[in-house]
């Protein structure tokens, strides 16, 4: 049986989550520059999210951009900058064709004026789209939202419109800019590394963890059907015995 017909249809994740890695190192693999690997890595996030739509999955987020990328040398910062801007102008057809919703999440202010107005712009022209939603975490951190959220129910504290006997998973999750995206049910790492860089750990706390030699440009729509056969080999116990979960 193809790969893809061993998929359970039924049994998808809701939100599948990646962090894309491997750019630079498939990169060096052709001799080429780093930059020349995520102009690859594009082509890689159109077929993924095409495929993820087609598929039926109701949220694909991106790890395009970390907090602590901007460390990064300055011109591959730019390189990435315009990268996305291209990008996002050039697949608003894509996404349209696909019933795509655009959303971002992240230190969004700290982006390029250009890639904010396109970002903003491509958010609002899929807004009414109903199929799946695609998030790209850029300027994103974990921590970074973890501390925005703190901040925000400190002041609402202060000005009496929260309790602190209130703050619970709940009222967190609402402060997150996550919120109103279901915790992803699945977290996909490229390029060999086992570690976690900082994505969603709030949001990833009973995540099945998937981890892939490949590197990002070769994460082909075959490595995503691996991906998703594999999580549905996993019980999902959270924290329960294997026996109270099938009576
Ligand atoms: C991932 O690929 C893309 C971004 C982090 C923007 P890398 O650029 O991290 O590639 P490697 O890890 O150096 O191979
Ligand atoms: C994580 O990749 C961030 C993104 C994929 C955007 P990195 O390549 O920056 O991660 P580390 O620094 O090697 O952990
Ligand atoms: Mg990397």
């Amino acid at each position: 049986m193809s790969l893809e017909g061993q998929i359970n249809k039924e049994r998808l994740p809701q939100h599948v989550a990646i962090i894309m890695d491997g750019n630079g190192r498939w990169a060096k693999e052709q001799g080429r520059f780093r930059v020349f690997g995520h102009t690859k890595g594009v082509d890689t996030v159109k077929e993924i999210t095409e495929v993820a739509a087609k598929l039926g999955i109701k949220y694909l987020t991106l790890y395009a951009f970390s907090t602590e990328n901007w460390s990064r040398p300055v011109h591959e910062v730019n390189a990435l900058m315009d990268l996305l801007v291209r990008t996002i102008k050039k697949e608003m057809p894509t996404l349209m064709k696909n019933n795509i919703r655009l959303d971002a999440i992240g230190n969004l202010e700290s982006l390029p004026d250009r890639c904010l107005k396109n970002l903003k712009a491509a958010k609002e022209k899929t807004s009414n789209n109903s199929g799946m939603t695609l998030v790209l975490a850029l300027s994103y951190s974990a921590k970074w939202d973890i501390c925005e959220a703190v901040k925000r129910i400190a002041l609402d504290v202060q000005s009496g419109n929260v309790r602190p006997d209130e703050i619970d998973n709940n009222l967190i999750t609402k402060y997150l800019s996550t919120h109103g995206i279901p915790e992803p049910e699945l977290l996909i790492r490229t390029s060999g590394e086992l570690r976690i860089s900082n994505f969603l750990l709030w949001e990833i706390a009973y995540s099945e963890l998937y981890f892939t030699d490949v590197l990002w440009p070769d994460f082909s729509k075959e490595e995503l059907f691996k991906a998703l056969i594999d999580y549905q080999k996993r019980e999902r116990r959270f924290g329960k015995t294997s026996e109270q979960l099938t009576p």
